[in-house]
């Protein structure tokens, strides 16, 4: 019969960059111009849930994004699935006698429902969680034999940090040489349980929309901003070998100081960026005041921050002791009757598949 459906979801975390990418050599095959590492999320705070499912009955390939359809004419959307369907396999369930052969898939549609689980596009890297959970999920539904580092690499067309949410734990996504970006991919540092002490805090400071895009910022950026070039050449490639470093001997003052610092490069270059972007608000600098102070009164820092595009805080706390400690300060300096922030969302790194 023609009726059958086959369906399968996957969930996958979004991921904080701790070494920060910002630029593109490349816009349609989204090639970065510098590395960057990022630690993943636990999957039970911040992550997309994607069901995709394949009938004949199927007309045309769908989408719907928290329950509203949205168009698939975007290039990204595009890319990803062309890649998938070119290493798409053969799948047989005998007991339904159902067999699609790798031409089938060339023909056959797609429904692809997603959800996510926090503030779309609010500097949370929505877009990280959802087009790495579209790579693995369809992977998974068409047989596709390659790794994650190879799926990280159409996850990549979709969003570039999005490669970086394949694995859990520590990830370093490499720019790469060539120009068609088959070495531009995500590999895993460190798994969850390397440094299980870290719990990550998001002060969401606003859950509103992003004004600037993360993609017309860094165009604009790499247009204007003679500090992001000298950046991506003579800064990042040395921090990204002392972050290795500081991941690899779990040493908090280090990795601290590195986050923290690449955080701050990261937005000087949106102020030196022409006409200037501006993500952080008055609450993310008074966020940031309250942690350098509270750097300077211990003998080595307690908590790390950043800031991607957007206003909320990610704060990495050395361990629950100084997590605890970091909510009571930020409950302190931000009383929720006063409003200055949404919402904290509190967990640890890890990853969850399937
Ligand atoms: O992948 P995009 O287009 O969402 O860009 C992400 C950019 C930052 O979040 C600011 C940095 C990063 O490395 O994730």
């Amino acid at each position: 019969s023609q009726n059958w459906v086959i369906m399968v979801t996957a969930q996958t975390p979004t991921n904080i960059a701790v070494i920060k990418y910002w630029g593109k050599r490349d816009e349609t095959l989204i090639l970065p111009i510098n590395d960057s590492i990022s630690v993943t999320l636990d999957p039970s705070h911040l992550c997309t849930t994607t069901t995709v499912a394949v009938s004949p009955t199927f007309q045309q390939d769908r989408m719907w994004l928290n329950g509203k359809e949205i168009a698939l004419s975007g290039g990204r959307f595009q890319s990803c699935l062309r890649e998938i369907r070119k290493r798409a396999c053969d799948v047989e369930d005998k007991k339904k006698g159902i067999k699609i052969t790798k031409e089938d898939w060339g023909k056959l549609h797609l429904h692809i429902a997603s959800y996510n689980n926090f503030p779309t596009a609010a500097g949370l890297a929505s877009s990280a969680a959802g087009f790495a959970c579209l790579a693995y999920a369809l992977g998974k539904l068409m047989n596709v034999k390659e790794d994650e580092s190879q799926l990280s690499v159409i996850a990549r067309q979709g969003s570039g940090s999005a490669c970086r949410s394949l694995f859990g734990g520590f990830v370093k996504w490499i720019m790469g040489k060539e120009e068609d970006g088959s070495d531009s991919l995500a590999v895993q540092l460190a798994d969850e349980k390397h440094w299980d002490d870290l719990v990550i805090i998001i002060a969401v400071v606003s859950s509103r929309q992003k004004e600037t895009s993360s993609t017309s910022g860094m165009r604009e950026s790499v247009e204007t901003s003679l500090l992001l070039h000298h950046r991506a050449k003579e800064i990042v490639p040395k921090r990204i070998l002392q972050m290795e470093e500081a991941i690899k001997n779990r040493d908090f003052a280090s990795f601290s100081r590195l986050t923290c610092t690449d955080s701050n490069q990261f937005h000087a270059v949106c102020l030196d960026t022409c006409p200037p972007i501006f993500y952080m608000n008055d609450t993310s600098h008074r966020i940031i005041s309250i942690i350098e102070k509270w750097h300077r009164s211990e003998e080595s820092p307690q908590v790390a921050y950043t800031f991607d595009a957007g206003p909320n805080a990610v704060l990495i706390a050395r361990n629950r002791q100084t997590a605890a400690l970091l909510i009571q300060r930020l409950l302190y300096y931000f009383p929720p009757t006063l409003g200055d922030l949404d919402s904290y969302i509190i967990g640890d790194k890890s990853i969850a598949k399937d």
